[in-house]
């Protein structure tokens, strides 16, 4: 039962028996999941990459101070950072390039949202007015800009050629994921494959980059570091399926983001895909038509079809087979809490519901 903390090198009696009480229901249904309590043995870690996090953030403009340290104070999982940090620990890396690799993964992540959620036209995150939402579109789309650049001067500052590569490649990839994204929207006749290939560049090759770059970091010999790389791509894409599903499924309060958002946006994500490819003729319009209009139709009948067809136990599915192939990929590794909490990462990111 204690499986978690004793896992994160944390036995605490008490969350013991309280999980005796929850598991295992809870565990897979998502409320039990931390990522805190993954995340607290590097927890000093995570204070370290904070602290670059915040002076790295520093600008003379202030509008640059408002917006950026408006985004980073608002929270965030800081699971990228996670993973760099678990990820050099798995492989014994304690010096300091980790804090900085960690930030710099997570200022890329921050500067990929800024730009989202004007293309996406989203209101919410973390529980908050978007930026663009408060700030307005350049604004945000500007100060994205800067912390993208500002990642750039701290990769140089790290002055290793293999790391520059990594981060650079990934940087382009996610543009290319976004861009392949926007060509999708309303398109309703976007198979499986193509879904597949925009979350693996959107989202996956940041966590990809993340889990390499503590390989790197770890001296890692190269088939262990391919195998931290691929574990990091499996986990982001069941990530993002996940975050696909919760737009249909999830709870505002707890994901901090609007509901519905992709489907008014015209996104086929992998629901209303396998709805439209496994339901009626009736039931296939409706989700095309909500498509192609930006769900004008109303949410309710889309998520009835999609409940009709068990769309989202198909969603699940997926996600977990990539959570599957993601833990097996560390298998191998050396035993150590890391690799552990890297474990735990896989569940999480299939039975999360923030
Ligand atoms: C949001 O990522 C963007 C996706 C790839 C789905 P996170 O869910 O990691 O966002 P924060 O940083 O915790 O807010
Ligand atoms: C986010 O995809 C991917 C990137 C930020 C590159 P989504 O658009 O699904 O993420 P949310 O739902 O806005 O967080
Ligand atoms: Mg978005
Ligand atoms: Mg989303």
């Amino acid at each position: 039962m204690s499986f978690i903390w004793k896992l994160c090198g944390h036995y605490n009696a008490e969350l013991d028996t309280l999980a005796a009480r929850f598991l295992p229901w809870q565990l897979f249904s998502g409320t039990f999941v931390s990522i805190e309590r993954i995340k607290s043995l590097i927890a000093q870690d995570m204070v370290a990459v904070d602290a670059v996090i915040r002076e790295k953030l520093y600008s003379d403009v202030e509008l640059i101070r408002q917006v950026s340290e408006y985004i980073i104070n608002s929270g965030g999982k800081r699971l990228r950072p996670a993973l760099v940090i678990l990820s050099a620990g798995a492989f014994g890396y304690s010096g300091k390039y980790q804090y900085n690799l960690a930030a710099i993964v997570e200022f890329i992540h921050t500067a990929t949202l800024l730009h989202d959620d004007v293309v996406d036209a989203s209101e919410l995150r973390r529980s908050k007015a978007t930026a663009n939402a408060l700030f307005g579109n350049a604004a945000s789309v500007l100060v994205g800009d800067f912390l993208y650049s500002r990642a750039f001067q701290m990769m140089v500052e790290v002055d290793n050629m293999r790391v520059m590569r990594v981060l650079a490649d990934a940087t382009n990839t996610i543009a290319e994921g976004e861009v392949l994204q926007l060509l999708n929207v309303h398109d309703p006749d976007v198979d499986e494959e193509n879904y597949l290939r925009v979350i693996r560049y959107k989202t996956a090759k940041l966590f990809e980059a993340a889990t390499r770059l503590g390989a790197i970091l770890g001296n890692a010999p190269s088939a262990e570091e391919e195998a931290m790389a691929v574990y990091g791509m499996h986990l982001g894409t069941a990530f993002q399926l996940t975050d696909d599903m919760l737009d249909y499924s999830g709870d505002y309060q707890e994901t901090g983001k609007n509901l519905g958002d992709d489907l008014a946006e015209g996104k086929p994500t992998l629901p209303l895909i396998y709805a439209m490819r496994t339901g009626s003729s009736a039931q296939a319009a409706i989700i095309r038509n909500a498509i192609e209009q930006g769900g004008e139709g109303g949410f309710q009948p889309v998520l009835d079809v999609i409940q009709q067809t068990g769309a989202l136990d198909y969603a699940r599915q997926r996600a977990q087979t990539e959570s599957d192939i993601a833990s097996r990929m560390i298998s191998l590794l050396p035993d150590s809490d890391y690799k552990e909490c890297l474990l735990q990462l896989s569940t999480f990111a299939v039975a999360r519901n923030y």
